[in-house]
């Protein structure tokens, strides 16, 4: 791919001629499905994500009524779940406390909130909330876990599961929202077991991330894109790390062809990983959002772009199940500005 990029400054014409010796990657078809309304007409934005087979859940996020002339930062602790099998939203018991850009994980029946960042009502910052949350499903029920260990409270991180274990890369402890305020990115990584209900550490990120997308497939926990100190510092980077071997740490892989932060990310067939949209696009008839499509074929460590976003948004997590990539909500123009769309994409079909 550098050598491709190097010859096509030198000459075009080389370029074309050089060109078959580095095939494009297969590009596959795919669609788009129009779902429900989130929350039954509730917009939101930057809420935690978790999915079982038969539900998404969305947890807190920034609530309908949001925008960027208020004075405070609005947090909320919400909590709906779309079935299926139903096609419709429903309210759940709220979490106990108001949180955005939250870390969420469904495991084995159970819904984990790990830390997140939190406003308090008062100023334009949220800052980051170590407390963590486990929700029993067939009870309706929050419990309080222990909360993160000292230093490594954060929201907006990378969210991969593989067993029991939830592992979460990056992320942010605290974002102003003015001009010149402060972003702070992370470069940690930490893995909650939770059956022991212990975290430990795992190799930092080659340099910080938050907005960034997260998947385990196989035993490799897939970090790709976000952002480094603020929404203009989009990154294109594809890092994973072995699960069974983390010890050697990040291994680099091809970059995304659009870098971007914000963006939400799934996964079809343990083949694909697909990103969708983000935030921080420069270019002034974007709102400040991309519209991007962008699979990456990890058997052939390859990026493939398709036609853009019908409904372009950033700030939301998405949920892979069944093979289709779930987009609740999110956020259609930079900072603040919640909707309630929901859509769905496929690929292959
Ligand atoms: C934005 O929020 C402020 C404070 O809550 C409110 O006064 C204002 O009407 C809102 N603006 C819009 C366009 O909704
Ligand atoms: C990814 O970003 C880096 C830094 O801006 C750039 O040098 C590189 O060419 C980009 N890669 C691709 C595939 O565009
Ligand atoms: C996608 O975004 C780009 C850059 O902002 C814009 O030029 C293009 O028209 C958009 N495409 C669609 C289909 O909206």
């Amino acid at each position: 791919m550098k050598l491709f990029t190097v010859s096509m400054t030198i000459s075009l014409a080389a370029t074309a001629a050089a060109s078959p010796a580095h095939p494009p990657c297969p590009h596959k078809n795919f669609r788009w499905v129009s779902l429900p309304a989130v929350g039954g007409g509730a917009p939101i934005q930057e809420q935690g994500t978790a999915a079982t087979e038969t539900h998404i859940y969305l947890l807190g996020g920034i609530p309908p009524d949001a925008n960027n002339s208020q004075p405070a930062v609005p947090s909320t602790n919400t909590f709906e779940a779309y079935s299926f099998k139903e096609r419709s939203w429903k309210s759940l018991t709220p979490i106990p406390k108001a949180f955005t850009h939250a870390n969420a994980a469904a495991v084995y029946g159970k819904i984990y909130l790990l830390g997140g960042l939190t406003g308090d009502g008062v100023d334009k910052i949220w800052h980051a909330t170590g407390d963590c949350f486990v929700y029993d499903i067939a009870k309706d029920e929050w419990t309080a876990l222990a909360p993160m260990p000292d230093g490594q409270s954060r929201g907006s991180s990378a969210v991969g599961i593989s067993g029991s274990t939830v592992y979460l890369a990056g992320g942010m402890e605290r974002l102003e929202v003015f001009e010149n305020g402060a972003q702070t990115s992370l470069d940690i990584v930490t893995a909650y077991d939770t059956k022991a209900g212990t975290w430990t550490t795992l190799p930092k990120l080659p340099a910080p991330r938050d907005h960034v997308g997260g998947a385990v497939i196989g035993r490799k926990f897939f970090v790709v894109g976000g952002r480094d100190h603020g929404q203009p510092n989009v990154r294109n980077t594809t890092w994973t790390l072995d699960l069974d071997a983390p010890s050697r740490g990040w291994a680099a892989h091809a970059e995304m062809p659009t870098a971007r932060g914000g963006l939400s990310m799934g996964v079809i067939g343990e083949r694909y990983i697909a990103t969708f949209g983000g935030e921080g696009n420069p270019d002034p008839g974007s709102n400040g959002v991309y519209n991007e499509t962008e699979v990456y074929d990890v058997k052939k460590d390859c990026w493939f772009k398709l036609a853009a976003m019908p409904h372009p948004r950033h700030g939301t997590v998405a949920a892979s199940v069944h093979g289709r990539i779930y987009i609740p909500g999110g956020g259609v123009y930079i900072g603040a500005g919640p909707v309630d769309t929901f859509d769905a994409f496929e690929l292959g079909v």
